[in-house]
């Protein structure tokens, strides 16, 4: 008789088992209550289900509403004209058509850095953050990777091939003493770490930056949630505090949310063209997976100028008015912060059916309860946006008193 081998997985930094067993019921659960899952057409910022329901999406990033705005939507489809095609399939290493050249420098131009462009922050920070830990963006030394306890789940799925590179460790939220007792002991440190993250609240840019300069600390910031939302000319919470916009400071954001298209964008500062060219032909997706299509890159193009005009401060301006609005008839530990994120926090036992209630009601805001977060810290996530109105943000928050989702 013949054994064939059972494997026994190392699950140092991924485990799937774990992971399906802890957040499917969650989904489950939601499903079963209609809170995802949901099939709905979008008309006029109104959402539609299929047997006549309609409800407004307080669940939405495009904190700007710049993905409606008719010069994206043109945007998109002049290039499609312009150029001739949607996506012209060959490596962009090889052959690019120029629109990619074109939006790559609107970008650079606008946020003050080098840009490379991908189809989304996950794929390129999958591709950039094992280059890092192989020390091809520094000095060639492998640096310590610390992965912040909270980053990103796109930026804590590159462990296992960062694990393959250099050292891995996670460290607690923001544990500035770790990452400086750190700095003390290896030659070289690369922090991982959401500029703004998805629960509220940025990063200590500053105290960062005195790591920076004082040790050499490179900082990996996804600022993906304060792009265009913050900022001059939407800069992003990052670019308009850290005094360490150089070779130490490497950045992702995802054109996905305030900024209104698709995509997302590598921004890096001092790095010589050959490391570019190394970041293009080495990270990952980058080079052997597709381009930002030519609608995406249209658009992506038309919300760039939009960033260049009057208009954009007037939008922030709206999304900020409305954040206070919220904020001054539904206080969270959120409150007073330009962060467009709010937790409303409801019992694990009410959370569910007052999310019911509340899209029944016509609103959708996304239930948040364990296993996903931990026990007694469940909630409803609102998502404010510089569209919505007075009389929706009054509306939604007398639903939850009158579903005693707030008391
Ligand atoms: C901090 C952060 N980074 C990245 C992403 C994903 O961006 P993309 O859709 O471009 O992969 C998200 C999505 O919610 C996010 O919250």
């Amino acid at each position: 008789m013949t054994y064939r081998k059972n494997i026994i997985p190392a699950n140092k930094f991924r485990n799937n088992d774990k992971a399906i067993s802890v957040g499917n019921p969650f989904w489950d659960m939601s499903e079963h209550h209609g809170l995802a899952g949901i099939v709905a057409d979008l008309d006029n910022d109104l959402l539609h289900i299929r047997h006549g329901h309609q409800f407004v999406n307080f669940s939405c990033c495009s904190y700007l509403n710049l993905d409606s705005h008719h010069k994206v939507i043109e945007g998109a489809l002049d290039a499609v004209r312009r150029y001739g095609v949607l996506d012209h399939c060959i490596a962009r290493s090889r052959v690019q058509i120029p629109a990619l050249k074109e939006l790559e420098e609107s970008l650079g131009e606008l946020f003050g850095a080098d840009v490379l462009s991908g189809v989304s922050a996950s794929s390129i920070s999958g591709g950039l953050l094992p280059l890092i830990a192989s020390g091809h963006l520094g000095n060639g030394n492998r640096p310590l990777m610390i992965f912040d306890k909270h980053a990103h789940v796109s930026l804590a799925a590159a462990k296992p091939a960062c694990a393959d590179e250099t050292e891995v460790v996670t460290c607690n939220y923001h544990d500035l003493n770790f990452i400086e007792d750190s700095c003390k002991k290896y030659e070289r440190v690369c922090y991982v770490v959401d500029g703004s993250d998805s629960l509220g609240g940025y990063a200590p840019v500053r105290e960062l930056a005195e790591l920076q300069d004082k040790y050499g600390l490179l900082v990996f910031y996804d600022d993906s949630h304060s792009i265009s939302a913050y900022g001059e000319r939407g800069i992003g919470y990052v670019r308009s505090h850290s005094p360490a916009l150089n070779e130490n400071t490497i950045m992702v954001v995802t054109l996905n949310k305030a900024f209104g298209t698709s995509g997302a964008a590598i921004l890096l500062n001092n790095y010589p063209q050959s490391v570019l060219r190394l970041v293009e032909r080495f990270g990952g997706g980058l080079n052997y997976s597709q381009n930002l299509n030519t609608a995406a890159v249209g658009a992506s193009l038309a919300s760039a100028e939009i960033h260049r005009t009057a208009e954009l401060p007037i939008l922030q301006k709206k999304l900020y008015n409305n954040i206070a609005l919220f904020d001054s008839l539904i206080p969270t530990t959120q409150s007073g912060q330009t962060y467009p994120i709010r937790l409303v926090p409801v019992s694990d036992e009410r959370v569910i059916d007052a999310g019911r209630q509340i899209l029944e009601a016509g609103f959708y805001v996304s239930p948040v309860f364990f296993p996903i977060v931990a026990k007694g810290t469940a909630g409803l996530r609102v998502m404010m946006r510089a569209g919505q109105t007075e009389e929706q943000i009054r509306h939604l928050c007398r639903i939850f008193f009158d579903v005693r989702a707030v008391q």
